[in-house]
């Protein structure tokens, strides 16, 4: 196996589908918390337009609710006929700047905020969630079927936009990870029990999108492991692979962890605790936030490449795509990805600290991105847009020294 950097290789095409990509970096499906009140705002076009001038062969525009009722916060979009015009808008600058543009499309379920929609939440089965405080009804067929049609139709609004992709969310306990996941599937019916029934929906979702939407990339980003008892390992994440890759996915994303117990495993690094309580709503969670928030929340500790084993192992077993995703901070990681069986990688927080990265990484002035995953860009993306608070803190400071 060649272990050596071939920077040329990370800079040749390749192709999911009937799309072509110019490089091997994708930009992650990162919540960018710029769609103040579910509309495309100039603050999150300029974002992607700045990811397409860096160089990323494809950005990705985060976590889209296919339907009003799968919303998680309320600055966040959510698929409907009048998106398809400002959504336009965006994928041209991205266009224009030599990217592809993909969308992530997803449902939240049970994590969805009854605040925000307004109703009870949907799941797999009746479950208290411990990140909304809150119950969810038991999804009847029929609810499935409709959920199903949802996310065809923001498929098919996508296409319309100009998307040359979309990315189906299929793990971070997300609500098609809920089925897919035994923690939260106690179902009876053809959608619960084994796994080939738990598979149902995904597959469903993606063979109905395949059917009715022409010359559209779909991606689909599932979990190695939930991170929890009774939660997904990676034997079935294989298997559940397989079955996307008949349904007609075009590549695997495979990540980890389950927002509602195993929020950090799928970034690792600092818990920004003192961030994330700052944008509690109420003054109950705030405070039990600083008071106990390492105590609710599991750190685990970041390496680069932290995902390989459980990809590499997916790659072995699939003859689609697989991009690697989690802890790419250089080429060489990149290529590492690669020399493993991957075929590209996505990229999250080296992407949001500097969105040059890879046309750094292409001209050879940089070797490895300085994104020390402190992960107050999660507390920066819920008060009012990402951005990379180091990056940010460092250039005060240099103004302080230097004043004008
Ligand atoms: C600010 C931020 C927001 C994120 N939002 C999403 C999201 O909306 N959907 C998703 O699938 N993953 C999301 N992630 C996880 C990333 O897609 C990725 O899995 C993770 O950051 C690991 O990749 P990295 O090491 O390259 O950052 C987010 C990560 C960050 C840092």
């Amino acid at each position: 196996m060649n272990m050596q950097t071939n920077s040329s290789e990370l800079f040749t095409p390749f192709t999911l589908g009937s799309l072509t990509l110019k490089n091997r970096f994708l930009r992650a499906g990162c919540f960018e918390g710029m769609a103040q009140d579910g509309e495309v705002t100039e603050k999150l076009i300029n974002h992607h337009e700045d990811q397409a001038k860096g160089g990323i062969a494809m950005t990705t525009v985060g976590y889209c609710a296919v339907s009003k009722d799968g919303r998680g916060f309320g600055n966040e979009l959510y698929m409907r006929d009048d998106l398809e015009e400002p959504l336009s808008i965006l994928v041209k600058r991205v266009h224009e700047n030599g990217a592809a543009a993909s969308i992530q499309l997803v449902h939240c379920g049970y994590f969805s905020s009854p605040e925000v929609i307004g109703k009870k939440t949907l799941g797999a089965s009746k479950q208290f969630c411990t990140f909304r405080f809150s119950f969810c009804e038991e999804m009847t067929i029929s609810q499935i079927e409709e959920k199903t049609m949802d996310f065809i139709y923001s498929a098919k609004m996508a296409k319309k936009a100009g998307f040359d992709a979309v990315e189906i969310h299929g793990g971070h306990g997300y609500l098609l990870s809920q089925f897919l996941s035994p923690f939260t599937n106690r179902r009876k019916d053809q959608y619960g029990g084994s796994l080939e029934n738990r598979i149902r929906f995904i597959t469903e979702v993606v063979s109905g999108i395949k059917k009715e939407v022409k010359n559209l990339a779909v991606l689909v980003k599932i979990n190695q492991f939930d991170g929890m008892k009774k939660g997904i390992e990676l034997e079935d994440s294989i298997k559940i692979a397989q079955a996307l890759e008949k349904a007609g996915a075009d590549a695997i994303i495979p990540s980890c962890g389950f927002t509602s117990k195993t929020p950090f495993m799928m970034l690792r690094g600092n818990l920004p605790i003192k961030e994330m309580s700052r944008n509690q709503k109420s003054l109950f969670m705030r405070v039990s936030m600083t008071l106990f928030g390492r105590l609710f929340v599991q750190y685990y500790k970041y390496s680069q490449l932290f995902l390989l084993d459980g990809a590499k192992q997916i790659a072995k077993n699939v003859n689609i795509p697989v991009i690697y995703i989690g802890g790419v901070l250089s080429g060489k990681d990149a290529q590492t990805a690669i020399d493993n069986g991957c075929t590209a990688v996505q990229i999250g927080r080296a992407q949001i600290m500097d969105s040059d990265f890879v046309n750094r990484l292409k001209n050879k002035t940089i070797e490895i991105s300085t994104c020390d995953h402190c992960n107050r860009c999660i507390g920066a993306m819920d008060a009012g847009g990402v951005y990379c608070v180091t990056k940010q803190e460092e250039s005060h400071q240099q103004e302080d020294t230097h004043p004008k």
